[in-house]
């Protein structure tokens, strides 16, 4: 089958969502022990490139979903996945809860939160969910968030608004505001005696958009409000420190931009907040400021979460600050040769400070659905169309293994794109 033809049929079986095949080819990890050259420099990269397995059929700017994970993180998930096999119920009995908590407490110190207040959770559905629903809610009780945020949270909020009479207030984020304090007074405009939970995105998804979290915090707490931020695509992409942000809850998923492997979240939990929320899943008999008490899962597979470690080994080999960096520069390289151009529209803050990695990009004479569509089939693209809520375009999320040489070809497809009657 001709490329052409094949991508062509990729995209259809994609947009359509019909089921694609699980494996193409046995996985053998052929992991490389070649040095890290020094510096940040384009061999630096390319050796960084050297650790993912890529596949060939397309250039993948849609790791916003989740990223793959780099082969030494998944040799060490293999391992321990070996070993959870061969020790059995031993384990589960005897170590498991003493790594768990190891685990833990270095991801506390890479995010710069006490342990004690941290959780490992499946995803940031889990970690915000169970805050949303777990809340105590009283009828009349109002809660703020953007229509701008993540469905799954605002479904959550939608179901509690129906359980127990929580009134939600809704802001539309501008996709290029002037200031920090444009953002936090569109918030605070929302707050009434009776708000009780505001819900903001460290980074929006559907742009990139950095939020001024603190500002808004120090906001909300002024007026007594707690603030739960989503922190789905902000831990491993930008340096995050969630004691200095100053919120009540916190949810990430690891599987995004730490690269571990899929299937693990965080959720902190400020002290005094602890003792309010109602686990997803009882966990009775702990005392009521022990977070575990909402970290009940049953039985699953540990492995996954022991392989964070592996995760931030090989990020803190990169450095986030360095990581941070290269982010901003990709994004920066594609969106900068083409906010200019004639009928294309970033959605995405021009200001270095208010984005990094992600950012949204449309035709203006083109439905996004066409435009991920075309990407695909004509030019070997990968992204995901995002048509609603002030944002209609293609959603733009490349990773450490990505090249300048394949944004290169992005940005020639959206200039062709552009000019197309
Ligand atoms: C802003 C935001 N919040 C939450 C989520 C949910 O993440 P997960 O599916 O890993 O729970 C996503 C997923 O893309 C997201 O973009």
């Amino acid at each position: 089958m001709k490329k052409r033809q094949f991508l062509k049929r990729l995209g259809q079986a994609a947009m359509a969502t019909t089921i694609v095949p699980i494996a193409s080819r046995s996985q053998k990890i052929t992991h490389t022990n070649q040095p890290y050259p020094k510096g940040e420099g384009k061999d630096f990269w390319t050796r960084i490139r050297q650790d993912f397995d890529l596949k060939p059929d397309y250039i993948n700017l849609e790791n916003g979903y989740y990223c793959i994970s780099p082969k030494p993180v998944m040799e060490k998930l293999y391992a321990l996945t070996q070993m959870v096999n061969y020790e059995g119920s031993y384990y589960m009995r005897t170590s498991q809860w003493e790594n768990k908590e190891k685990v833990t407490a270095r991801l506390a110190k890479f995010v710069g939160c006490n342990p004690n207040s941290l959780a490992i959770t499946r995803n940031t559905t889990e970690s915000l969910d169970l805050i949303i629903g777990g809340f105590p809610w009283r009828e009349g009780d109002e809660a703020i968030f953007a229509n701008q945020d993540y469905g799954a949270m605002k479904d959550h909020f939608y179901m509690v608004r129906d359980r127990y009479g929580v009134v939600c207030k809704e802001v539309s984020i501008p996709n290029h505001p002037r200031s920090d304090e444009e953002i936090v007074a569109l918030y605070e405009s929302k707050i009434t005696q009776r708000t009780k939970l505001l819900m903001v995105c460290h980074m929006i998804n559907i742009t990139g958009h950095i939020l001024p979290i603190r500002k808004i915090c120090d906001m909300a707490h002024k007026h007594g409000v707690e603030v739960m931020v989503d922190g789905a695509h902000a831990i491993g992409h930008i340096d995050v420190n969630i004691s200095e942000l100053d919120c009540d809850y916190y949810g990430s998923s690891l599987h995004k931009w730490l690269n571990a492997p899929l299937g693990v979240g965080l959720l902190y939990v400020s002290p005094k907040n602890i003792p309010n929320i109602w686990p997803l899943l009882a966990e009775y008999g702990r005392m009521p400021r022990d977070i575990l008490r909402l970290n009940h899962t049953g039985t699953n597979p540990v492995q996954i979460y022991l392989a964070i470690e592996a995760a931030i080994d090989y990020l803190e080999n990169i450095g986030i600050q360095k990581k941070e960096k290269r982010l901003r520069f990709l994004q920066k390289y594609w969106s900068d040769k083409l906010r200019d151009v004639p009928n294309i529209v970033v959605n995405t803050p021009i200001q270095p400070e208010r984005s990094c990695g992600i950012a949204n990009v449309g035709i203006a004479h083109m439905p996004p659905k066409l435009l991920a569509e075309t990407l695909l089939d004509e030019f070997g693209i990968w992204t995901v169309a995002i048509d609603g809520f002030n944002v209609h375009g293609c959603r733009i999320t490349p990773n450490i293994y990505t090249t300048t040489k394949e944004l290169d070809v992005f940005v020639e497809a959206m200039k062709t794109l552009a000019t197309r009657k």
